[in-house]
């Protein structure tokens, strides 16, 4: 089907096929089609209610919409390319559902105002969706926390154990990670909510317009009050690309965690057969594609974030075609988030398990109990720094002699500092050192057992 140009009056010669491909937005915005159709409604009950086109044409308009509406949802609305884009598209199948009232639509409007709108709309619902699942993926993560607050993990500062917590605890930095992207998106979004329709071309327009109308009819909760900025104002997509590469990162931190743990030379967590793949060459392969997947599709959100900032940085006011670019980005980012969201939430609810066994070993096996000696020491009068000095000098004399400080005799903490007395077994027993950080969002179990009971009322908050 050979459409006629809307703007074809102006041209001599049609566009070269190439440059029309070239243009053409169809092929991705039709991803907008719903929204596009939403804003016209809006728009064509404000020019019936404001005497701009009748009652009457404002009635064939909507049920004209309507009718493309449905007509999407069966598949029978396919525009191709000659459609250039989906604002286009749909406006000509109005005209030719409705006839000429259909070419009454675009009546104090610009694709401009009408774009903006659009898009705006539609981030409006995906970041309604996204932060659904970021409140789903805090259930899980909650759920695991809940499970294993007396689990031990080895706790690390650069990547070399440090001192161990509880499971519980470190599983709960992400629940706080993944509150903060909730409340993030949550801010983001009463900026994406306000109405850049009416702003027209640019300049606003010559009819009587309601815009406060069409912004009521719509939900949004405001109008932008300068025209220009209206239509090229970008910064809601922006802020969205950028709170969406801020839940890239902790997803990934998280995957690659997970990644790290799964290995063998780690061995906490196994990963079970809904979540993991085999290898097409090595029969004794079992692969966290699902975390490297996460990890890997990271980097195109962030490139996504980068290259809006890119497409921004010289645009003269007010639109420019550069900003049809913006879609993509926002379309492909949008999907990652929820597709990785989707992963990981299916992952930790049901595709791994911690290996309970090799996790209470491994906080059993090494000198990550080596602060409560100093600190046993500090507590009885020893001076920090002196304390720390001397545990520094009895690790190293242990791991000469293949010790842990739990194999050392009293005789010989004695030797080392008077101070020593039997309850010092207790003191380095590793659910006594994670017992024993009871300051506030510290690791002890009473602080831990609390921040579960916080997490369960963030996670019921608004
Ligand atoms: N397809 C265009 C976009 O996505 C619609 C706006 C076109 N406006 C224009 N003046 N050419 O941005």
């Amino acid at each position: 089907m050979t459409q006629q140009k809307t703007w074809s009056q102006r041209f001599e010669s049609a566009l070269h096929p190439a440059i029309a491909r070239f243009n053409a937005s169809i092929g991705f915005d039709i991803e907008l089609i719903e929204y596009d159709i939403t804003g016209s409604i809006a728009h064509a009950k404000m020019l019936a209610k404001t005497g701009i086109i009748s009652k009457q044409e404002g009635e064939q308009l909507v049920a004209g919409l309507e009718q493309i509406r449905q007509e999407y949802r069966l598949g029978e609305f396919n525009p191709g390319i000659d459609a250039e884009d989906i604002h286009f598209a749909v406006e000509h199948r109005l005209t030719q559902l409705v006839g000429d009232a259909g070419k009454k639509l675009h009546t104090a409007r610009s694709r401009n105002d009408q774009v903006g709108t659009d898009t705006r709309l539609y981030l409006r619902d995906q970041i309604t969706q996204i932060r659904s699942q970021l409140r789903e993926f805090q259930g899980v993560l909650f759920n695991l926390a809940a499970d294993n607050v007396e689990t031990l993990i080895p706790g690390y500062t650069h990547l070399q154990r440090a001192q161990p917590v509880s499971l519980a605890h470190h599983l709960l930095a992400y629940f706080q990670m993944v509150q903060r992207d909730w409340e993030r998106l949550g801010e983001i979004y009463k900026r994406v909510n306000i109405s850049p329709l009416g702003s027209g071309a640019l300049a606003g327009t010559t009819f009587p317009i309601d815009r406060h109308y069409t912004a009521e009819l719509l939900n949004f909760d405001g109008v932008y009050a300068n025209s220009m900025d209206g239509v090229s104002d970008r910064d809601f997509a922006i802020e969205f690309l950028s709170a969406s590469s801020i839940i890239m990162v902790h997803l990934s931190r998280l995957a690659e965690e997970i990644i790290l743990w799964s290995s063998q030379e780690f061995g906490f967590v196994t990963l079970l057969d809904t979540c993991a793949t085999g290898s097409s060459i090595m029969p004794q392969k079992k692969n966290p594609d699902v975390p490297e997947l996460v990890r890997g599709k990271t980097g195109r959100v962030f490139g996504h974030l980068q290259g809006m900032l890119v497409l921004m940085k010289g645009l003269p006011l007010a639109y420019n075609k550069d900003l049809q670019d913006d879609k993509e980005a926002l379309f492909d980012s949008v999907k990652t988030v929820k597709g990785c969201l989707e992963a990981m939430t299916i992952l930790l609810s049901e595709g791994l398990e911690f290996r309970t066994s090799r996790l209470a070993q491994a906080v059993a096996e090494d000198f990550s109990n080596a602060t409560d000696v100093a600190d046993y020491l500090a507590a009885r009068g020893v001076p920090f720094r002196e304390a720390y000095n001397l545990v520094g000098k009895v690790v190293k004399t242990s791991l000469a002699a293949g010790k842990l400080l739990k194999d050392l005799s009293l005789e010989e903490w004695k030797e080392l500092h008077p101070a020593f007395e039997s309850d010092i077994y207790d003191a380095i027993a590793p659910s006594q050192v994670v017992a024993a950080r009871n300051s506030y969002g510290g690791t002890g179990f009473d602080q831990v057992r609390q921040a579960l009971q916080a997490a369960q009322s963030q996670l019921s908050g608004d």
